[in-house]
């Protein structure tokens, strides 16, 4: 399977986009998928919320601004299968930065190409930041599909229809023609209430197609597994957060490989190639929980 580049992304906050991205790729990771997930938050919660330190100088920043090599960012977490590139208040910078930069959209892309060539991981994740800003954009010219976290809530459609135009403007502008919403995913869901069921019903109806089979339900603790600095999988092995992201990363995993197995786009020649036994054999980090 080739590199495949995922954006968790929806420029509302707090729908449950980092807490995906941690989870999500935990369970890829577990599942034997080589993962690595690109913290693009200045919150930099996923890099917390998986026990990293943040460094200043340690994230995808100095890449995106200057000449820095992004392989250079990646640490391996204690956990098997997992590397992570993170996240610093620094990336607050890039917003005001990146549009005084010439091909100020394409800057990750190319930062991440080397990474994408060497074939080291299976799936790049990026955690991107709740604002449909220069970093967001930079995420979507990137990235081959999104996941799109959707919070069981009033409102939830206007989210999803602001993402959709933004796929629709990096198409047509030919930054990234081949973008889609790899799935939606309904999070928080709470099955004691009438409107969870009510948006889950109004989603399913209005984007039968994409969005995935696997409901995220509202879990306290899958909310406190970050303060301890472990995915969900790891702080609550048996919880039903954990199960259910563990789900989701089976259903992702075949849509993945329905869609490999359809014909692409010829790859361009890669040209600055990095060392593949370099990529895998990142410092290690310490678990700072
Ligand atoms: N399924 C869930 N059950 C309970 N709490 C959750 C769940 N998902 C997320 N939360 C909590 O909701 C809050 C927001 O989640 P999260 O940080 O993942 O959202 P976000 O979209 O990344 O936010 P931001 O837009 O600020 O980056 C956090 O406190 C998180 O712990
Ligand atoms: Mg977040």
């Amino acid at each position: 399977m080739p590199t495949s580049v995922i954006a968790v992304a929806n420029q509302k906050g707090g729908v449950g986009k980092t807490t995906t991205s941690i989870n999500l790729a935990a369970s890829l990771a577990s599942q034997g998928k080589s993962v690595l997930l690109v913290d693009l938050d200045p919150q930099a919660n996923a890099t917390s919320g998986l026990g990293v330190e943040k460094r200043e100088g340690g994230s995808v920043y100095e890449a995106l601004v200057g000449d820095a090599l992004l392989s250079d960012q990646i640490v391996r977490t204690v956990y098997e299968n997992l590397s992570i590139i993170p996240g610093e208040v620094n990336l607050c910078g890039a917003e005001i930065d990146l549009p005084r930069m010439e091909d100020c959209l394409h800057r990750l892309q190319g930062a991440l190409h080397s990474v994408r060539m060497a074939n080291v991981y299976d799936i790049i994740m990026i955690d991107c930041p709740p604002s449909l800003g220069s970093l967001t954009l930079n995420a979507f010219v990137a990235s081959d599909s999104l996941v799109v976290p959707i919070q069981c809530e009033y409102y939830a459609l206007e989210g999803i229809s602001m993402v959709q135009r933004l796929i629709d403007q990096v198409r047509n502008s030919g930054d990234n023609p081949g973008l889609h919403i790899m799935g939606i995913v309904m999070t928080m869901y709470d099955g004691r209430t009438r409107l969870s069921q009510q948006v889950l019903d109004e989603v399913r109806e209005h984007f039968a197609e994409i969005i995935f089979e696997t409901t995220i339900p509202r879990a306290t603790r899958l909310a406190e597994a970050p303060s301890h600095g472990q995915p969900s999988l790891v702080y609550d092995p048996d919880g039903l957060g954990t199960a259910a992201y563990d789900v989701l990363a089976t259903e992702l995993i075949q849509r993945l490989t329905v869609a490999s197995a359809e014909p692409v786009a010829e790859v361009p020649t890669p040209d600055n190639v990095v060392d593949a036994a370099a990529l895998q054999n990142p410092e290690p980090v310490q678990n700072q929980a």
